[in-house]
């Protein structure tokens, strides 16, 4: 079983935005962008870039028909700049032109005047001046500041994860053409298809339904296209519904690096307190969240910081409390895992402290802390099929942690400058979108009279593979071979008003809806094939490898024919049906509910050597117990877990954005931004956890896309532990992603001071 897009992505067959055939009088936009990070906005003059020859439009703000408004949460950003510029790239005029290098030259002939202002960066800068997004929440459990006095042991400190950029391999981008009756259709790499169709109509002052987005697949999105598609497709709208002409607005990946927001950086506090043999009694945090100039996905972003503050362990006691602070950078978003990697780093880092100051290893206070069954999470929720222990069992077993052990001090013992670390990395996920409302998706079905078979649902297929999975669903359901399904675009007329494809739950959601469309149509074709064999009663008839079977046993009437029988019996063979996730809950004035359907488990091991002359090291490898509930498609499952422990990794050692004081991205090239790549590739074992089986996902699955990222937490501390083998007791400073650079500064700072203990 296999993503049935592999083939075409391999031949290069698979069409992207920018793939698709031009059409007649097709026009190219390019974007104008703030080269400040913070200014008054004081005139645009773009006399010069209007006479070069080619040049069809050039809009800025005051050009828009309807609200220059394109946030999603909070109504705080404009879609072009208007009186003041907020971060360096930031939109503030598109050029239309005939060609993609005219509409490019033009763009450097707008002139931009710009009274700076005073830029922040810094996060914790930005509280002082009281620069927040939204106001602080505060999750809790038990009584924190009343049992610190029972604490044997108490480490503080603080952490710091920096961003990460998402490098989806096609860009952001879209193609948007008039239609009739003044409407516009938006061609959209967007995960989001709804949230580009509301905005688009804000922006045209256009009701809905003139607004239709359409996605076939997109070259990766990571979270980078949940809320951050949304510009470019609006503005290829703007653009092709002021001048009438189709309009293509694709953008260059320098410029998509500068002008798009990316992980959020945290820098965090943090004090845990335990007994004596490693129990954990309290912990309290506190996340500074660098969310950039605007709102965008920034508030729930930090909510599912709070919901991961404890990871997987059960911890009493807990305060924790996340601030979402403004900066002068580019709005910082979703990205595969969506603020819960940064909550959980802080307690990791807490739990390394704690073991340090105990001389014990981390994975005795990891272990001896896992959630157990019913445990209460600080937002309320309690366990429930909880399998954090497991996970951490099989790991041990499986991969012979003694052994590993044994090797890894051996090595240590007789090498001098090369040295070993090992690291646990024990995860828990919640799957659901933690704003209950977006818990929804719908499917639409279509069997034709040939017996082939249609199915539209909101999900959007960005390589993970969801298509596949629908199509499964909807072949089983049916009882046919899987050539027999195909699924259809995301679309905004055939699909209304869905979230986003994003939370993990895609699969879930969209596949719930597309299993109760088919059984609607399923129930309908077994009356009509009771009919066919003259029975009052359709219940003993079954559908089986395409031939209505009774009983059990085969009748002569196949799928084409019962098809053909319902149509002309004037059967629908369509249906329609919505899925919204039951059960959950979460009352934001308490902080407490239920807000996941349930959770994700598993446990990583990972191993790094360390060249400590030179500050370089290799991610050794990462085996993994994870619980993919009863999986629908191995492969698939097993390459979302892949892709996202190397996401993850990169996140935490090699990928680092930097911005100077001036809120320049620095980084923003594949020269200066490192990714991992073949080279950096650890070997990856990943077990699947037997006798899983999740009665609330789809076909007793469970969601994969975001919870193995985490396990590249664990690379960080198999990095930090390798280096205190060759420095035992060195102070660390919990600073993510820890670079060759950043390793070689902590083995060599304070030098003097190590030789001596050395
Ligand atoms: Mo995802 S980070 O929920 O788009």
């Amino acid at each position: 079983m296999k993503n049935y897009d592999i083939n075409k992505h391999v031949t290069g067959e698979s069409q992207f935005v920018d793939d698709l055939l031009s059409i007649e009088g097709m026009l190219y936009a390019s974007v104008c962008y703030s080269q400040v990070a913070h200014g008054e906005l004081l005139g645009i003059d773009i006399n010069e870039a209007l006479k070069i020859e080619g040049v069809k439009g050039i809009f800025t703000a005051k050009d828009i028909p309807g609200l220059n408004q394109i946030g999603g949460i909070i109504p705080d950003e404009e879609l072009l700049a208007h009186n003041k510029v907020h971060f360096q790239g930031e939109p503030i005029a598109i050029v239309v032109a005939d060609s993609q290098l005219v509409a490019r030259e033009a763009v450097r002939k707008i002139k931009v005047d710009i009274k700076k202002l005073k830029v922040i960066t810094d996060p914790r800068e930005a509280y002082k001046a009281g620069e927040l997004i939204v106001p602080p929440r505060t999750f809790k459990l038990g009584d924190t500041e009343k049992n610190w006095k029972k604490c044997d042991v108490i480490a503080e400190g603080s952490a710091e994860s920096g961003g990460q950029e998402h490098l989806y391999l096609e860009t952001q981008g879209a193609f948007a053409y008039p239609v009739e009756g003044g409407g516009v259709k938006i061609i959209s790499s967007t995960q989001s298809p709804t949230a580009v169709q509301r905005a688009t109509a804000r922006v045209l002052n256009l009701s809905m339904h003139k607004v239709e987005v359409d996605v076939l697949r997109l070259g990766g999105a990571f979270g980078g296209k949940e809320d951050q598609a949304t510009a470019w497709g609006v503005m290829a709208g703007l653009a092709a519904f002021k001048l009438n002409k189709p309009v293509k607005l694709i953008l260059p990946r320098q410029e998509d690096m500068r002008m798009t927001g990316k992980r959020h950086p945290y820098s965090s506090d943090f004090k845990i307190g335990l007994t004596n043999d490693g129990k954990i009694i309290c912990y309290e945090a506190t996340f500074y969240q660098n969310a950039g100039a605007v709102a965008d996905l920034s508030p729930a972003v930090l909510e599912r910081t709070l919901f991961h503050c404890t990871n997987s362990y059960f911890v009493p006691n807990v305060k924790a409390t996340a601030i979402s602070c403004r900066t002068n950078l580019p709005p910082n978003t979703a990205f595969r895992g969506f603020g819960g990697p940064q909550g959980m780093f802080v307690i990791e880092s807490a739990i390394y402290k704690a073991a340090q100051q105990m001389g014990i290893d981390p994975s005795e206070i990891q272990k001896k802390n896992l959630l157990d069954e019913g445990d209460e999470f600080p937002y309320g929720q309690k366990t429930e099929n909880c399998h954090s222990r497991i996970t951490w069992q099989r790991a041990e077993i499986k991969y012979a942690i003694e052994d590993i052990r044994k090797k890894v001090e051996a090595f240590n013992h007789s090498s001098d400058i090369y040295k070993k670390g090992i690291a646990f990395m024990p995860i828990c996920f919640g799957i659901s979108f933690t704003n209950t409302m977006m818990n929804q998706a719908s499917a639409l079905v279509h069997v034709y009279t040939d017996g082939s078979v249609s199915v539209s649902t909101a999900a959007v297929e960005m390589g993970q593979g969801v298509n596949e999975k629908i199509r499964m669903v909807a072949a089983s359901i049916f009882s046919l071979s899987l050539d027999k399904i195909k699924t259809d675009t995301t679309n905004t007329t055939r699909i209304a008003n869905t979230s986003p494809t994003a939370a993990s739950s895609g699969a879930d959601l969209n596949g719930k809806a597309t299993e109760q469309a088919c059984n609607e149509i399923l129930n309908r074709l077994k009356q009509v094939a009771a009919e066919m064999l003259n029975l009052n009663d359709s219940s003993k008839i079954d559908i089986i490898d395409e031939i209505v079977c009774l009983q059990g046993s085969k009748t002569k009437i196949a799928w084409n024919e019962l098809i053909k029988t319902a149509n002309m019996k004037r059967v629908s063979l369509s249906s329609q049906s919505f899925y919204a996730t039951p059960g959950i809950h979460f009352d934001k004035t308490k902080e407490k509910g239920k807000p996941f359907a349930y959770h994700s488990y598993g446990t990583a091991i990972i191993e790094a050597t360390v060249d400590c002359l030179r500050g370089i090291y290799k991610i050794d490898s990462v085996k993994a117990v994870h619980d993919f509930g009863k999986s629908m498609n191995i492969s698939i499952d097993k390459g979302q877990a892949e892709g996202a422990i190397m996401q993850g990794l990169g996140w935490m050692t090699i990928e680092e954005i930097i911005y100077n004081e001036d809120g320049k991205l620095l980084t923003d090239a594949l020269s200066t931004y490192k990714v991992p790549d073949i080279h950096f590739t650890p070997n990856v074992q990943i077990e699947f956890l037997e006798n899983s089986e999740n009665p609330l996902g789809v076909f007793k699955s469970k969601a994969i896309g975001e919870p193995p990222l985490m396990y590249g937490i664990g690379a960080y501390f198999a990095v930090t532990n390798a280096i205190k083998a060759f420095r035992p007791g060195m102070e660390f400073k919990f600073s993510a992603p820890i670079t060759p650079e950043k390793v070689l500064l902590n083995i060599y700072s304070n030098i003097k001071k190590s030789v001596t203990s050395a």
